[in-house]
């Protein structure tokens, strides 16, 4: 076969698996009977700062808006023990199980375990592994933001207000979770079209406030030249202020700091003129949830990625929106 000829025979081949894979597989989907009540899990990963807060408290209303049994499980940021708590959820029989899995690997094993088990499983805010799990297939769907694009709007922010010329720490989320590895794409794509932007230093602060003073504390040290702060949420950015501060800097004066969430306390510090900007990433989950579960018993279609609205605040609306944050 000509270089020509396998290009085109490639091409289709590829195609044809994307075009057949998700309607071949759909069916074999756990399905879920329609009843006036469910028995639903919720497998939260941990409960150390306000976003995660925030969204139990959506699950948790939504569930008692219903008058539905919720399981809730807080796997206190270990993988190994969320994937327990889905199992202990298999063994109690509930009729779906929503997941918001810690990091996209360790994780594939519950997806997997509550499809053998039949149950429907949606992972709600974070995603797994795509190459070994699959929306549609291995379970209904994906909710959540689209994390890719929160790195591109923070670094969109940055680079306008910078000028396109700065020297970035990068406090970056949980290793190995779906939005550490997806905002940082999205923000490495934009300013890799500005030379003058770029990234002295990189490091995990686990998305807390205290991880992220921590880490802030050290880079500063090796790199005082630094004049803006990439933090993959609001209370990383929150802990750097802390660090700045405590080194004589002015956050918001001599260097500018980026975030992403939207949490009461980022606002404010918005407002306090120390952080510049905060994408939202939208931590109330219940109401979409639990929609897309009746939908799904009621036979409607559900889309394998379903992709939440998200805001932008900044010195314009952080005022405004301040009393509707969580
Ligand atoms: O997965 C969403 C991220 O996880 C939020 O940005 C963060 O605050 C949370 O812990």
């Amino acid at each position: 076969m000509d270089g020509k000829r396998s290009g085109l025979f490639i091409a289709a081949a590829c195609l044809a698996a994307l075009v057949a894979a998700p309607m071949a597989r759909a069916d074999d989907l756990p399905k879920l009977k329609e009843k006036p009540t469910y028995k639903v899990g919720f497998a939260q990963t941990e409960s150390n700062n306000p976003w995660r807060l925030a969204q139990t408290q959506s699950m948790k209303d939504e569930a008692a808006k219903r008058g539905w049994q919720l399981v809730y499980t807080d796997a206190n940021s270990s993988a190994a023990k969320q994937v327990a708590d889905v199992d202990s959820m298999i063994a109690q029989h509930v009729d779906v199980i929503f997941l918001s899995p810690r990091e996209e690997k360790p994780l594939i094993p519950a997806v997997m375990k509550a499809k053998k088990a039949g149950i429907p499983l949606f992972l709600i805010d974070r995603g797994v592994d795509p190459t070994l799990a699959k929306a549609g297939r291995d379970y209904v769907s994906f909710i959540g933001s689209d994390f890719v694009e929160e790195g591109r709007r923070a670094a969109d922010w940055l680079v306008k207000k910078t000028g396109g010329t700065a020297k970035i720490i990068e406090l970056q989320g949980t290793s190995g979770s779906s939005p550490a590895n997806d905002r940082k794409k999205g923000f490495m794509e934009v300013i890799a079209k500005s030379p003058g932007m770029q990234i002295v230093a990189s490091q995990d602060g686990d998305f807390t406030r205290d991880k992220g003073r921590q880490v802030m504390e050290t880079l500063l040290q090796a790199h005082p030249e630094a004049t803006a702060v990439f933090a993959h949420n609001d209370e990383m950015a929150l802990g750097a202020i802390t660090a700045l501060e405590a080194a004589g800097r002015h956050p918001g004066k001599d260097i500018t700091l980026v975030s992403i969430d939207g949490e009461k306390d980022g606002l404010q510090a918005i407002i306090d003129g120390k952080l510049g900007a905060t994408v939202e990433c939208n931590p109330r989950f219940g109401p979409g949830a639990f929609e897309a579960a009746a939908d799904y018993a009621a036979g409607k279609k559900i889309e394998p990625i379903v992709v939440n609205k998200d805001h932008f605040y900044d010195s314009s609306n952080a005022a405004q929106s301040l009393a509707g944050s969580y």
